[in-house]
């Protein structure tokens, strides 16, 4: 049921850009600078349609006139339906689930795992095979310990496509003055960020305007709005013929937006590869594998390495992989 207070995601897109273009008004200094939009996660439906919107903005001269690029985007959402649906050849491609219950679930659900006829019996228990196999992992990064079990007092979903997004309620644990001191968690981290980013002389430094910022939270989920973009392809397709620099780089950990769907819409776009897949490394170590697409004066670097948000994960090599991008390297 959509509340009059809903708004649609295109409209929520528009005031972002809006937000993004007075702060370039106020400094003026950077107009000319060259623009690269990035995001990760769910910002993969999100950078595509600034882009779009900038570009069409360009091309009826409104101003300012922004020096767009290109964008950068890990681990992306694309759509919702195909990456989500990955995770299943994601699971046997990563050892997690054997070839029967891979090949079972493929031919039983038809290749279908989101929108399962609730009558199709072997499908629903090849499914429950795979949650089974899966459900106890840190879908971020399967190699990381799981820490929901100690955030949330509810039982975990038996559901195998619980979603990231519904990011647990750690507050208590911000809260609590004794912290589980094991096993190390990642989400431990995500505390210190909220000492940090409420700290008043980390706000001054950071050039908040003071009073704007009252109680800063990691995820700030009061904002409602409409899903009417179920895939942001269409705008990655657009914007081939703009002839932009894309980097897209998949932590090939990250059972939440799998690599696997990622390549295939990549693959989707019927580029041509001009660097063909290869090793890329930090300090002699590989870090991941990359490949390069063209078309005309477009292109897309694909990269691999880490978990959901790579560069939580690998902070150096990521750090390594788009200076170079940027600096025009190969990676
Ligand atoms: C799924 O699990 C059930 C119960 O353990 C088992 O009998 C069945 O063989 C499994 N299916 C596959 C394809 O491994
Ligand atoms: C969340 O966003 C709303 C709307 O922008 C704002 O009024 C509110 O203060 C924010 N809450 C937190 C906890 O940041
Ligand atoms: C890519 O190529 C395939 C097969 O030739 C075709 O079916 C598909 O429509 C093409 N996709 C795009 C985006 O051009």
């Amino acid at each position: 049921m959509v509340s009059r207070l809903d708004v649609l995601f295109t409209i929520y897109i528009k005031f972002l850009l809006l937000s993004c273009l007075q702060w370039l008004m106020a400094h003026p200094k950077f107009l000319k600078n060259q623009l690269y939009l990035a995001g990760d996660s769910y910002s993969g439906k999100i950078v595509p349609m600034i882009a779009q919107e900038i570009s069409e903005g360009l091309d009826a001269g409104i101003e300012p006139i922004l020096n767009l690029k290109g964008y950068v985007l890990g681990n992306p959402v694309t759509d919702e339906n195909k990456d989500i649906n990955s995770r299943i050849q994601f699971s046997y491609l990563k050892a997690l689930i054997t070839h029967e219950i891979y090949e079972s679930a493929k031919i039983n659900c038809k290749g279908d795992y989101m929108n399962v006829d609730p009558s199709n019996g072997l499908c629903i228990a090849d499914l429950q095979n795979v949650t089974t196999c899966t459900q106890n992992l840190y879908l971020a990064n399967i190699l990381e310990p799981d820490c929901s079990i100690y955030a949330s007092p509810k039982p975990k979903l038996l559901n195998w496509h619980r979603s990231i997004f519904m990011e647990q309620d750690f507050s208590h644990f911000l809260l609590s003055p004794t912290r589980p001191p094991t096993p190390w968690c990642r989400v431990y981290n995500y505390y210190s960020s909220y000492e940090w980013a409420n700290d008043k002389t980390v706000q001054r430094v950071l050039g908040v305007r003071e009073g704007t910022i009252k109680d800063w939270a990691r995820c700030n989920r009061t904002l409602s709005y409409t899903k009417d973009i179920s895939s942001s392809l269409n705008y990655h397709r657009n914007l081939i013929k703009r002839g932009y620099r894309v980097l897209i780089y998949s932590g090939d950990l990250d059972m939440a937006i799998p690599y696997v769907g990622t390549e295939t819409w990549i693959k989707s776009l019927n580029l041509t590869i001009d660097s063909g897949w290869q090793p890329w490394s930090v300090e002699g170590q590989v870090a991941g594998y990359w490949m390069r697409y063209i078309e005309s004066i477009y292109s897309l670097t694909y990269a691999t390495g880490g978990g959901h948000t790579a560069p939580e994960y690998k902070p150096k090599e990521c750090l390594a992989l788009i200076s170079r991008w940027l600096a025009l390297y190969p990676i």
